[in-house]
């Protein structure tokens, strides 16, 4: 999953394509590349700032291409880095995606006396093309004439020499948007580098070309038909996608827990009727009335959101849920049949194993949900139907805001579904009230942050963690523990408290810490005596606990004290003190919390 940019337009192209990809280096910093037509190409392994350091600035032109790479063909060398040529220079490529075949193509251009620099699957894009310039001796059939041969997926800019001004764009699988702009288009993996110049985009679908000049746009299947898209704006403003002044986009993100509440689930409740308004999923009630059974698929954090949700829908809408990871979900013989609900969950929309499950469950006749926050990503587009988070964009590689979104989207997808069975109105109203009440708890929460740094901070050269839970808080006891792995680099796991002496407590001494989620829930007199056990092994305990219980000081090293809620609301409070004390335990570390080694926001390879 790379970042692609690219631009035409009348202004000087370079601080325009170096300030689109540091707003996109979310998705990839192997290495960075800048293309301008006849002035040349600048590459660094690491990210922008390695870029800035290759003499940009004696680039000149008014066009031209960039990228971000997350490797995943051949090495993060220069050599690699994108975009990538031809023989004569002419074309140059940026590419997000893999090419599948591109050992056949490779093979019968080098057989044809074509050679490669590099030993990605990428430098075949921009040598075919030319293969078919020099028999065609026009870009454009040249360009469709490539993509027509090559499998796998691909977002990709192309650019050549004689025709500076002019950008081929397509999409296979990977995602593309166009931005409009005044005497000046775009074209990126995301609309976050379009933003500030333009908020007027087209989202290009699979098997589609896009040909922009600096005045003109013209979109084309893959057979060279014009198609007719229609433009949407954004309603997002730059400012989302800038640090507000926080340290780190994950500080931000985290602190805007609050809004995001609101923002899920703004003029979808109906507190009174004790209903649920979803209009993404009108087309499809009386499908959903009769399902018989949900399989959430998600990764990561999305995942653990899936897992919650489990909880949320059997207990309060009498439903029976499964939860499986995409990765797992395809290559297993999964049994599906039109009573099946396959729900989707995915902040980025984009996420390959995600995708692949809904295709697989599509093919099945399955119905098709998404939760996804990116409008108009590949999920969005290509489930039945769906609910959108609406927590605005996320760039922290590690998810926070998106997953209290989700949390969120799942309770009102409960009360949805519930109504339409065994839920009765007190139980709905019950939970919708309580919802209303989550945006001033949060609040609460993160004016702790101070205290949960001092907490990180005096945990800060520990190198083993437990995190534990039970029941609704099972779940976030895994997700404390990815949030804490993805930025401080930490052993972290998460366990089912009771679960603990099964294996686990072999491990507690008074070097392994253990945070443990013991709220004034159902569970908590279990949680007390799991906790008792760790204590008497010399482990230590930060406790998350419910507001104004006393008790639970005496079992403890820490506590960080959450207001009381409604148990299944519960988790999207508990898991607040988790991601500030993973974001300050990386802080103290020095580590960079926005962009973790390894990682990439958007896992678009499987
Ligand atoms: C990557 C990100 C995670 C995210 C997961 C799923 O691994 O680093 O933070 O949870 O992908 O992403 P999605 O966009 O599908 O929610």
């Amino acid at each position: 999953m790379c970042g692609i940019f690219a631009y035409t337009g009348n202004k000087n192209a370079i601080p325009i394509l170096i300030d689109g990809l540091t707003s996109l280096e979310y998705r990839g910093y192997d290495s960075a590349g800048i293309h301008i037509p006849q002035s040349g190409t600048r590459k660094a392994v690491g990210g922008v700032s390695q870029l800035k350091l290759q003499n940009i600035n004696s680039l000149q032109g008014t066009s031209g291409v960039a990228h971000l790479r997350w490797a995943t063909h051949g090495e993060p060398t220069e050599i690699n880095a994108h975009p990538h040529h031809d023989m004569s220079h002419k074309i140059h490529v940026v590419h997000n995606g893999i090419i599948e075949n591109y050992k056949e193509i490779k093979e019968s251009l080098i057989s044809q006396g074509y050679t490669f620099v590099s030993s990605t699957d990428t430098e075949v894009i921009p040598q075919l093309i030319a293969f078919y310039l020099y028999t065609l001796k026009d870009f454009e059939k040249a360009v469709f004439e490539a993509l027509n041969i090559l499998r796998g997926t691909y977002g990709i800019a192309v650019t050549y020499e004689n025709e500076p001004q002019k950008i081929i764009t397509a999409r296979c699988g990977a995602p593309v948007v166009l931005g409009l702009g005044m005497d000046e288009n775009f074209v990126a993996s995301d609309p976050t580098p379009i933003l500030r110049h333009t908020k007027n985009v087209i989202y290009l679908s699979d098997g589609e070309v896009a040909i922009i000049t600096p005045q003109t746009h013209a979109i084309y299947n893959l057979k060279n038909i014009p198609i007719t898209k229609q433009t949407e704006v954004i309603d997002w403003d730059v400012e989302q996608v800038q640090k507000n002044g926080f340290d780190h986009f994950m500080l931000k993100e985290i602190m805007e827990a609050k809004e995001v509440v609101q923002n899920t689930i703004r003029g979808r409740i109906k507190i009174n009727e004790g209903l649920v308004k979803l209009g993404g999923l009108e087309l499809v009630e009386d499908k959903l009335k009769h399902a018989k059974r949900i399989i959430i698929v998600g990764c990561g954090t999305a995942f653990y959101a899936g897992l919650v949700g489990e909880y949320m829908l059997e207990e309060h809408a009498g439903i029976p849920v499964e939860v499986e990871v995409g990765s797992e979900f395809r290559y297993r013989k999964p049994i599906l049949d039109e009573h099946t609900v396959l729900l989707a969950i995915s902040q980025s929309g984009e996420t390959a194993d995600t995708l692949e499950a809904i295709r697989e469950a599509k093919r099945k006749g399955a119905l098709t949900l998404g939760i996804v926050n990116t409008v108009g990503s590949t999920i969005a587009r290509e489930t039945d139907a769906g609910i959108y988070n609406h927590a605005g964009p996320e760039i922290g590689v590690a998810s926070t805001k998106a997953f209290i979104s989700q949390l969120t989207a799942l309770v009102l997808f409960t009360v949805f579904m519930g109504r339409t069975r065994s839920m009765n109105i007190s139980v709905a109203k019950e939970i919708l009230n309580e919802i209303t009440t989550l945006p001033d708890k949060i609040e609460k929460i993160l004016l702790q942050k101070d205290t949960i740094k001092s907490i990180a901070e005096k945990y800060s050269t520990s190198r083993d963690f437990l995190y534990i839970g039970r029941k609704y808080n099972y779940p976030i006891a895994f997700e404390g523990a990815l949030k804490l792995k993805e930025v401080s680099y930490i052993h972290a796991e998460g366990y089912g408290a009771g679960e603990m002496k099964h294996g686990p407590l072999a491990m507690i001494d008074q070097d392994f810490p253990s945070l443990a989620i013991t709220l004034q829930d159902s569970v908590y007199e279990k949680m007390i005596s799991n906790i008792q056990e760790i204590k008497a092994r010399k482990g230590k305990i930060i406790s998350i606990a419910t507001e104004g219980d006393r008790v639970i000081q005496e079992y403890s090293n820490d506590v960080i004290y959450v207001p009381s809620v409604h148990e299944m609301l519960s988790p999207i409070l508990a898991i607040i003190p988790l991601q500030l004390f993973a974001y300050y335990f990386a802080v103290t570390k020095g580590l960079d919390v926005d962009k973790p080694r390894n990682l990439a926001k958007s896992v678009t390879v499987e």
